[in-house]
């Protein structure tokens, strides 16, 4: 294989065939190609775009260069969720165990926080003493003991993709429709699901903005899972303001519980029911949305989804009293409250300022190598379109200290604006399937 000319080719727009595909993806994972040669290729992906048979032989090759999870004999039916990424989404901490708890496996595997988003293992690992990183072993063991496990990507699923990720990350090649479709769904496909619903993010605080792109995305990716057996169904939910009012690893851990307990707040909850409610008809665990809502709803108000957490968090090794005593998880040494600094309507919290401040403050990564602290990040309890009075108390920061704290009440300045009029886009704007797209509700 002429690695160079495999570049030109793709430079100068035409296709790859499948198979060159297939030997360079082999080649380049078992560290036959350099990154510098696999960089310039990225790079010619991301200008020329992949024709459908380039996608699905990336995203096979990606595949077939790890294990599969297999739940061959399990009665139930197995179903995941992933988010393209996002500020306060900490939807998966419910969801898998609110979903564990109506009779679907979910192996849920989840990556770090990434740019200005959030990552669900670092959420997960800020309760005291829980693993994420689990072996496919222990991860299948403990999904067919208590119906979900919640573990970091494996170095035995799809680890080109953990190769590919890293060197797109640091070369300006992560924002393409194909090569994130290719990176997401070879992860997801590998899980040996029967049903995936994705929640793919729209608007000012998602990797992409506009919602024609986002509309593609979600279209890309059910593409691949349905061509590959597996029921794809996604959503398209709003990421031009943060979900429900907590920013920062263990302050939305302390939401999800409060979500998990019957409260939480109404943004963060709809969503959460939204997807769930997918995966449950996507699997046939419920016979449409609104029965599928029914039982959600019912494993939240008999306790069962908080008891699923509690025993998932102990399986891992976390300390389970955290369901019950928020006490338990780390605490910021330094908090202030933030106010509304004149009287009327609040026209944008913005989610990627919030996330790079979340990020500033320590509670995310500059290099792959750092370690979070997990007490840092926002409440913030108001939403485009709130009428607020001027001084009302409106945020709070959370950080280990007073420069910290200026650093987020600046932040805060930047990212919550304030005039006459302002308005909150849809939630969940749009429902996409195999057969097409379904508008949900329309922008103002
Ligand atoms: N998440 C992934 O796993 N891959 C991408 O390319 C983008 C988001």
């Amino acid at each position: 294989m002429v690695i160079p000319s495999l570049i030109e080719h793709k430079r100068d727009g035409r296709p790859l065939a499948p198979d060159q595909w297939a030997e360079l993806i082999r080649a380049y994972a078992a560290g036959a190609v350099p990154d510098y040669q696999m960089s310039a290729l990225l790079m010619a992906v991301y200008f020329r775009g992949l024709e459908p048979a380039e996608l699905a032989a990336l995203t096979d090759a990606m595949i077939d260069t790890g294990d599969r999870l297999r739940f061959d004999g399990l009665p139930i039916p197995v179903a995941d969720k992933h988010s393209t990424g996002g500020v306060g989404d900490k939807v998966s901490l419910l969801l898998a165990p609110m979903v564990a708890s109506c009779g679907v496996a979910v192996p849920m595997m989840s990556g770090r926080g990434l740019g200005h988003t959030g990552g669900t293992l670092d959420k997960l690992e800020s309760i005291p003493g829980f693993r994420t990183q689990l072996s496919l072993r222990e991860a299948r063991e403990q999904v067919e003991r208590l119906g979900c496990a919640m573990l970091g990507q494996t170095p035995e699923i799809a680890p080109a993709d953990k190769r590919l990720y890293a060197l797109r990350d640091v070369t300006a090649t992560v924002e393409s429709i194909p090569l994130i479709a290719s990176s997401i769904m070879s992860k997801k496909l590998a899980e040996g699901l029967n049903g995936l619903v994705l929640d793919v993010k729209t608007g000012s605080g998602a990797f992409l903005t506009d919602t024609a792109r986002a509309l593609e995305l979600a279209r890309t990716m059910i593409g691949l899972g349905e061509a590959r057996g597996c029921p794809t169904v996604a959503l398209l939910t709003a990421m031009d303001r943060p979900l429900g009012r907590a920013c920062g690893n263990a302050l939305e851990v302390e939401e999800a519980i409060e979500g998990l307990r019957g409260g939480g707040p109404a943004d963060l909850m709809e969503v959460t029911y939204a997807l769930a409610a997918e995966m449950l008809v996507l699997v046939r665990a419920a016979r449409d949305l609104a029965d599928a809502r029914r039982r959600l709803e019912e494993a939240v108000a008999s306790g069962r989804a908080l008891e699923t957490f509690a025993r998932i968090i102990e399986a891992q090794g976390g300390n389970p009293k955290v369901v019950e005593d928020p006490g338990v998880l780390p605490q910021a040494q330094a908090v202030e409250v933030y106010r509304a600094d004149r009287g009327g309507v609040v026209q944008a919290v913005e989610p990627r300022r919030i996330g790079r401040a979340i990020v500033a403050l320590g509670g995310g990564r500059m290099a792959v190598e750092d370690g979070v602290d997990p007490t840092v990040g926002f409440v913030i309890t108001v939403k485009p379109g709130d009428p607020v009075r001027a001084g009302e108390p409106i945020a709070s920061v959370f950080a280990r200290d007073s420069a910290g704290v200026a650093l987020g009440m600046r932040a805060l300045g930047e990212a919550v604006a304030i005039g006459d009029s302002g308005y909150l886009t849809p939630l969940v704007s749009h429902r996409i399937t195999v057969r097409g797209v379904e508008l949900l509700a329309e922008h103002a």
